[in-house]
């Protein structure tokens, strides 16, 4: 556990990890199987229970609700899928029926919609002429949210854009919709709180493992109102796991305090006014986008053959993904390695995949067939697919699969929505 939870300080306030560090090895006849009967143990005499907390873990819930300005907060070693999917079953027992959001979304929010039997209203996003996703538009909100009851936002998104996140809290306080923010790239803007989603939100989700120092599937959950605390409670025990890790757990306390890493915020910015002709910042400080165009895939090899693994590559930039715990000799380093390609390149050359505006309503029980990716160009799609990471689907059920999706999902590293190699379409004759 120390050697990822180094920050002696923050180490002090957390209420799981001193339990945890303070238990004394046992003769384990309780689960978890490896027996070691420290750190990763199970709910005893001494180490409370998720589901029912009152002592370690209850303190922890209250120092996050604290710290995150919420009415309640619950902690989750599930991911934010666990979260998105409360959020959903929350809003499903408030009454909501319909849910506008950008078809951006990851993959958990289509799911939830399917699994709690929401109807999905989605709308779509452009793409800047350096082909990131923009955030919402008020244009394409508003007749999305006239026909749905709640609205659903990723903020910031994959690519650190944060929309207007005011304005838009003001149109759902209007229309007396809910607004849901998934936030599982955001758990550390609640230290700006005009950026945090837990400023504008009913609920919404941090997901502290990807850019605060929690352990994978490190998440919370909350809500703004004490009126939808059931609600919240309800869908939350519906989609914790019974077994919640307690390092996960601990993790999740230590990465909601960890202090904030103003000099790497600056250095980060710095970089990026140094080098604008490559570097996309946006509002989000810890996704470092790259331009690279067409070159980027082989960049990313060559930087992996330097020890240099990024977050992910879009076939035309890649994304370094930072967080208060990145140390400043490898930003340095990371920096150093890029100035080299920049020098090599002189400027990015953009390459843009066009999205097809082709739709076709798909019924939800057409026969799906399962086709290799170069059979699949040109047939409708019948199960989404995509980069793992972002996991936002390349291509959308309806959409027809073009040749230039198919060389970009061939070229990713690694890829969702696919079954033995095969991609999805509609069988022919349901044309
Ligand atoms: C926007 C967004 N929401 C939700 C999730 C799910 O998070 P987790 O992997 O922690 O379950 C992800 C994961 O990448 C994501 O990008």
């Amino acid at each position: 556990m120390n050697a990822f939870l180094q920050n002696k300080k923050t180490l002090k306030k957390c209420k799981i990890y001193t339990m945890l560090s303070s238990s004394k090895k046992h003769l384990s006849f309780h689960t978890p199987g490896h027996k070691v009967g420290k750190w990763d143990l199970t709910e005893l005499s001494f180490s409370d229970n998720l589901s029912a907390p009152k002592g370690c873990i209850r303190e922890a819930e209250e120092d996050i609700t604290a710290i995150l300005e919420s009415e309640k907060s619950f902690l989750l070693t599930d991911g934010s899928t666990a979260g998105v999917l409360s959020m959903l079953y929350a809003i499903k027992l408030l009454g909501a029926k319909k849910l506008a959001f950008p078809v951006h979304s990851h993959k958990s929010v289509y799911n939830g919609c399917a699994l709690l039997g929401l109807t999905p209203v989605t709308f779509d996003l452009s793409v800047t002429d350096d082909g990131i996703p923009t955030q919402v538009a008020k244009k394409d909100v508003l007749p999305a949210l006239e026909q749905a009851d709640a609205l659903l936002l990723t903020s910031p998104d994959y690519y650190g854009n944060i929309p207007d996140l005011k304005d838009l809290q003001s149109i759902c306080k209007t229309q007396s919709k809910f607004l849901l923010i998934d936030g599982a790239h955001g758990g550390h803007l609640h230290f700006e709180k005009t950026l945090y989603a837990g400023a504008y939100a009913d609920f919404w989700v941090d997901g502290v493992h990807k850019n605060l120092p929690a352990f994978t599937q490190g998440a919370v959950v909350s809500t703004k109102k004490k009126d939808y605390v059931s609600a919240l409670q309800t869908a939350v025990d519906v989609f914790r796991t019974t077994s919640p890790s307690y390092p996960i757990m601990a993790s999740v306390e230590y990465a909601v305090k960890f202090p904030r890493n103003e000099a790497l915020e600056f250095a980060v910015k710095e970089f990026s006014k140094k080098h604008p002709d490559f570097v996309r910042l946006q509002e989000d400080w810890t996704k470092l986008c790259i331009l690279f165009g067409k070159d980027a895939f082989e960049i990313e090899k060559r930087l992996e053959e330097q020890g240099i693994y990024a977050e992910f590559c879009d076939g035309n930039l890649i994304l370094f993904y930072l967080s208060p715990a990145t140390k400043k000799g490898d930003f340095k380093r990371l920096c150093a390695v890029l100035e080299k390609e920049f020098a090599r390149l002189g400027k990015p050359s953009v390459q843009l995949v066009p999205t097809p505006t082709v739709f076709k309503k798909i019924p939800e029980n057409a026969v799906v067939e399962w086709v290799t990716p170069k059979d699949g160009i040109g047939r409708v799609c019948a199960r989404a697919f995509g980069l793992f990471p972002p996991c936002i689907p390349l291509v959308r059920v309806g959409e027809i699969i073009t040749k230039e999706k198919i060389e970009l999902l061939e070229n990713a590293p690694n890829v969702f929505g696919l079954r033995e190699q095969k991609i999805g379409v509609l069988k022919e004759e349901e044309l």
